[in-house]
């Protein structure tokens, strides 16, 4: 079967402070979001890419595909995204044709996310498994804390989960369609990807090794690491 990649794209950046949405900030003078649709449309496997744009952004971002080239097996369609990003996913998966069995849930704000990544995820869903997700060992150790006693007060540590046994997820995360459908309509809570939304459905969620480049671009020194990466590329 066909492979698409669902991009949400349409959240505004509050962390990257004041500007345009984030993902029509440019990187090296090419819009966040052109850099994340050409990581996607690398892979030979992705056939089709659909962007969940800012609510009010649509047609902004329809133009911007329209002039950046992307391979000619790679169709893309464009949809107004929601107020959270679990929405904006939902938005991108009502719009998928028949005749996907695989997609592809990829955050705008990962632009660099080598090819070799998103193959590695689409062959793991190939080979059986319902979700899978890239991810890396976290080089910090992480605390659990509860809330401060008052404003003003440091928060207590409750405990340390072991780090070995921790690892930071990335995007692309790949699913069957069935699955992650399923898991939109069912899934209430708020959440912060889309494969937890799988394991609160009891399903089996599995782990590919995630890539470096593949990190969000969340906070202004991530746009000067993103900025350093795209040189290194063309040098
Ligand atoms: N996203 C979305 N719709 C939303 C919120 C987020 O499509 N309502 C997307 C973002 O565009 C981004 C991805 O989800 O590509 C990951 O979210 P995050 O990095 O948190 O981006 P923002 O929500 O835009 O940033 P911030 O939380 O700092 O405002
Ligand atoms: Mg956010």
């Amino acid at each position: 079967g066909r492979t698409a990649a669902v991009i949400p794209a349409a959240g505004r950046g509050v962390r990257l402070g004041p500007g345009a949405p984030k993902a029509l900030r440019a990187l090296n003078g090419t819009p966040m979001l052109i850099h994340a649709v050409r990581a996607m449309a690398a892979s030979r496997a992705v056939s089709l890419v659909v962007v969940v744009a800012p609510p009010d952004g649509a047609a902004e971002v329809k133009a911007l595909l329209d002039t950046h080239a992307l391979p000619e097996r790679t169709d893309f369609l464009v949809v107004p995204g929601g107020d959270s990003r679990q929405e904006s996913v939902k938005y991108g998966l009502d719009a998928l044709p028949p005749g996907i069995d695989i997609v592809l849930v990829h955050d705008a704000a990962r632009p660099l996310v080598p090819v070799d990544t998103v193959d590695a995820v689409i062959e793991a869903v190939r080979d059986g498994a319902p979700a899978v997700v890239p991810a890396l060992p976290l080089a910090d150790t992480v605390k659990q804390v509860e809330p401060a006693s008052e404003p003003g007060m440091p928060e207590p540590v409750v405990a340390t989960p072991e780090r070995a046994r921790l690892r930071a997820v990335q995007t692309p995360q790949g699913f069957d369609r069935a699955t992650l459908v399923r898991a939109h309509e069912t899934v209430t809570d708020n959440v912060t990807d889309d494969a937890s939304m799988v394991e609160q459905l009891g399903e089996r969620v599995v782990v590919v090794p995630g890539h470096e480049e593949a990190f969000k671009v969340t906070r202004p020194l991530d746009l000067v690491l993103a900025e350093a990466v795209l040189a290194r590329r063309r040098a």
